[in-house]
């Protein structure tokens, strides 16, 4: 698995409109992440049946549970051969921890690479403080989700594109960042407030980029996903 890479964000209502869609890929398989929405529709049979097509998947399920429930849990999406998935730092490092030995010990062969959610990019500082009475500010939350990801093993985590260089300088260059908000210089923005380019993306030092709607709903969705990658890759 390469660790720069375009991921595409397969947010379809059905399984049968994400196979179409991929169908369009002759010569390239993209990576592709999978979120709740198709799995909870479909089962865990979207993830094989997308697998059998040769796509890595980033199986997006974020949890968040007891240390024991998500161990089991991880072990039987360790099963399914998904190459990345996550969970939410805010599980505190125990439950991080046994996340990652579920991972290890369901997987067949390599371990799929595990990254924690920070802060979800829909949470503001008013309400993490108002609501949720964590009185940080919110990034030095993200740094510290971020610090206590990597002290429990884990490979990296999700944040805006804004934030993975605060991420990579508090947990170093190796410590993955995988990050959605991306936009054409020239695209919509659509519901995304805090965007950058692919290749201010990769200028930050983000190691991967999750990219939806600019590519799924191109008029040439394969001519979108290599511009993509051309200026993901070219930095
Ligand atoms: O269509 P778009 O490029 O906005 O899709 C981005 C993908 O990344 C979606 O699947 C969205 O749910 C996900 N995501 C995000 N912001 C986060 C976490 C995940 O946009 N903070």
């Amino acid at each position: 698995m390469k660790k720069h890479d375009v991921i595409i964000a397969c947010d379809f209502p059905t399984g049968q409109d994400a196979l179409d869609f991929l169908s369009q890929f002759k010569e390239e398989k993209p990576f592709v992440k999978i979120g709740m929405e198709l799995f909870y529709g479909e089962g865990p049979d979207i993830v094989k049946a997308i697998k059998d097509r040769g796509h890595n998947i980033f199986l997006d399920l974020k949890l968040h549970d007891i240390p024991n429930t998500v161990n089991k849990a991880m072990r039987n999406l360790a099963r399914l051969g998904v190459d990345m998935t996550n969970v939410h730092a805010a599980g505190t490092i125990d439950m991080m921890r046994a996340a990652l030995e579920g991972l290890a010990e369901g997987a067949d062969s390599e371990r799929a690479l595990l990254i924690a959610v920070t802060q979800l990019t829909s949470t503001s500082q008013e309400r993490m403080q108002r609501e949720l009475l964590i009185q940080a500010p919110i990034n030095d939350t993200i740094v510290q989700y971020a610090r206590n990801a990597k002290e429990a093993g884990l490979d990296g985590v999700v944040c805006s594109p804004l934030e993975a260089g605060m991420v990579k300088e508090a947990c170093g260059t190796d410590f993955v960042t995988v990050t959605p908000g991306v936009r054409f210089a020239d695209g919509a923005k659509g519901d995304q407030v805090r965007v950058t380019t692919p290749a201010r993306a990769a200028e930050i030092g983000t190691d991967y980029i999750v990219v939806g709607r600019p590519i799924t709903e191109a008029a040439d969705p394969v001519g979108a996903y290599r511009r993509c990658v051309k200026e993901f890759m070219m930095q």
